[in-house]
């Protein structure tokens, strides 16, 4: 697909993956709506790259139909990357024995799960609209699922199930769309080097890059950019989550 003067919406694009990500398409010529909730950070990210910052959590109906709205004032709208998410660890039953706290499972659900469906079927929504590239192509949408959604570890209860829920709406959500011409595939990262993992110290990213089959090191936000790039503009890829992970398989802990 030829996404030169096109527009995207890309979802928690103001950090890590998303930025990474904001930068690639606009470098192909794409108007890029960045779609998160740090605004200092979602502004210098938009100003980079010419396009536009939105304040919008990816759960609120009206406030990403806003940013679908103001993507396609741009340019025909054709690509959605859904990069926001939050990953807060918690046991079943913690070391003091109590349970873990249902709504924070159930927040980390709403984020991870319903905020990306809920993108996906704004933008489905606007792309349908669109005039028909070659083939009836209209647009494409990349999600990001995890490893985690695989090899869950210990304290990932939730954020593997609301990845593995991204994982299995991939291919239903690409034979919904195919009737418009839109295609949907996910990329699982394993792990890596973005601010979600700024709290870690240096030697246990040194640590975890060592577990990776190779190349032993943390994945760059560039190489999931590529990927994102590659699965947009590749018009025979559809219906697909794609690991990338440096052929890591991670243990329980
Ligand atoms: N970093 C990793 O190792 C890794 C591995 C696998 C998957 N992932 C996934 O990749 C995606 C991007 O993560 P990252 O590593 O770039 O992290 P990041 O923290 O740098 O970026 C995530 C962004 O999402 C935004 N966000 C969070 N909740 C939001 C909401 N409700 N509405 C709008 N924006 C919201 C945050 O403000 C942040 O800017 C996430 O879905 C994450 O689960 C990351």
């Amino acid at each position: 697909m030829d996404v030169a003067g096109t527009s995207a919406v890309v979802t928690g694009g103001a950090s890590g993956l998303g930025a990474a990500t904001a930068r690639r398409l606009a470098a192909a010529g794409v108007r890029v709506v960045v779609v998160d909730l740090q605004d200092d950070l979602g502004d210098a990210v938009a100003d980079q790259v010419g396009g536009a910052y939105i304040n919008a959590d990816v759960t609120d109906e009206g406030a990403i139909q806003a940013a679908v709205d103001a993507a396609v004032e741009m340019a025909p709208l054709r690509i959605l990357v859904n990069c926001a998410g939050i990953a807060p660890p918690a046991r079943t039953v913690n070391r003091d024995g109590e349970p873990h706290e249902l709504r924070m499972f159930e927040k980390v659900i709403a984020v991870n799960l319903v905020g990306s469906f809920n993108c996906i079927r704004l933008a489905a929504a606007a792309m349908a609209r669109t005039d028909p590239l070659d083939h009836g192509e209209r647009g494409a949408i990349v999600n990001t699922a995890s490893v985690a959604a695989f090899d869950g570890q210990i304290g990932q209860a939730a954020y593997s199930a609301s990845k593995g829920g991204i994982v299995g709406l991939t291919l239903p959500i690409a034979r919904d769309l195919s009737s418009i011409g839109v295609r949907v595939n996910t990329i699982a990262p394993g792990i890596m080097d973005t601010p979600m993992l700024a709290g870690l110290p240096e030697k246990a990213k040194e640590s975890l890059g060592h577990q990776v089959l190779f190349p032993q090191r943390l994945g760059t936000t560039a190489e999931y950019a590529d990927l994102a790039y590659f699965l947009v503009t590749h018009s025979y890829m559809n219906g697909e989550t794609v690991r990338m992970d440096g052929g890591i398989r991670m243990a329980p802990k």
